[in-house]
């Protein structure tokens, strides 16, 4: 089986060699072949996303992916996020799920990813005005709506909705596909919530939440916020996944430009990541199980700066591996 890294800038890089280092110990038969991505295919192809890089993922089992950005290319016109975006459209992984777990909190955040705000018409007028444009098909509410509402039945049966109904055209028709999916799964229960008030109540009563099923840009920010009620970006793994073909597995975390090159990022999410790749992307889910309980060892023997520990990405990759080989 192939799997097709894209370390892409900053930390993405060093959490990418930790997730290949456990690999090599504890899935040295799975074929892993980094590519071009993001600021660093910028510099050195002119393009975040070049046709070689698109062309290996679409062929391989699956897709793991570090973080892109870089400072020098926020103001540009080519940015590294816009080969992010191009290549979820490309494998069209349009449910990404973010679990988040920590004590009494056990949730799942279910983000439409290649839809909304960020896929919209966008431009500017002649007069100055810039515009993103939020647009949804009902299709493209449908399947993610069905996806989240499965998800719910492996769980706690309990899917919350997120909208902006009382404003949004987008949200009104989000509702009603919802509505009509959820008849098919009277076992689960759902409700249709404000964006506003879900990100209050994450705060005040987590637990309330099983799967939290919004749409792309209600989802990047709850997931983050999510994250930071579960120990933070360290943490925090996400699977993106479409109907066939490779999965995308990936951080929630960015390229976290604050500590690049010092090697104190946590691989953590990158390794939760790796197993949900193991499990979802390439049907290993014993191999998935055992990276998981070394990752969690790790994480008390070995925690990083984030986590208020001392130790560094490649001491914790050791302590990873370690744990693999006890
Ligand atoms: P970020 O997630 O990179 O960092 C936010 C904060 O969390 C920073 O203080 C960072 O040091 C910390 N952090 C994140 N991951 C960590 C880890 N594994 N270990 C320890 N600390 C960690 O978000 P940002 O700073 O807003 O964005 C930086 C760049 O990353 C931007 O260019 C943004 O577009 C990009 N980004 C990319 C992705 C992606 O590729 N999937 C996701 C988010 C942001
Ligand atoms: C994420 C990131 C991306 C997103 C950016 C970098 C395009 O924030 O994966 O959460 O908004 O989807
Ligand atoms: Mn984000």
């Amino acid at each position: 089986m192939k799997v097709v890294c894209l370390p892409g800038d900053g930390i993405g890089a060093e959490v990418t060699a930790a997730a290949q280092d456990v690999l090599a110990v504890l899935a040295p038969d799975l074929e892993l072949e980094d590519h071009l991505f993001g600021g660093a295919a910028i510099l050195a192809t002119g393009t975040p996303c070049p046709d070689e890089t698109r062309d290996a993922c679409l062929a391989a089992d699956a897709v793991l992916l570090g973080a892109v950005g870089l400072p020098q290319f926020d103001a540009a016109d080519v940015r590294p996020e816009q080969g992010l975006l191009a290549i979820r459209k490309a494998l069209d992984v349009y449910a990404n799920l973010r679990p988040a777990r920590q004590g009494t909190i056990d949730l799942m955040v279910v983000r439409e990813l290649v839809g909304g705000l960020y896929f919209g018409a966008k431009g500017t007028r002649d007069d100055g005005t810039v515009f993103d444009t939020c647009e949804y098909h009902p299709s493209q509410v449908e399947r993610i709506a069905r996806r989240g509402l499965e998800i719910a039945r492996g769980r706690r049966r309990r899917v919350a909705s997120v909208d902006k109904a009382n404003v949004l055209e987008t949200s009104r028709l989000w509702r009603r596909v919802v509505t009509e999916v959820a008849a098919d799964y009277p076992d689960v229960e759902l409700e249709h919530l404000l964006v506003d008030s879900v990100a209050m109540r994450l705060v005040t009563d987590p637990e309330h939440f099983d799967v939290i099923l919004t749409e792309n840009t209600f989802g990047d920010i709850l997931s983050d916020e999510a994250s930071a009620l579960t120990g933070g970006l360290g943490l925090a793994a996400s699977a993106s996944l479409g109907d066939d073909g490779p999965g995308i597995f990936e951080p929630v975390h960015g390229s976290a430009p604050d500590i690049a090159g010092l090697g104190i990022a946590n691989p953590a999410a990158m390794l939760r990541s790796t197993a949900l790749m193991l499990d979802h992307g390439l049907g290993r889910p014993e191999d998935a199980q055992r990276l998981t309980a070394a990752v969690d060892t790790a994480l008390e023997e070995a925690p990083t700066p984030d986590l208020g520990g001392t130790a560094t990405t490649a001491d914790m990759t050791a302590a990873v591996v370690e744990a693999l080989a006890r």
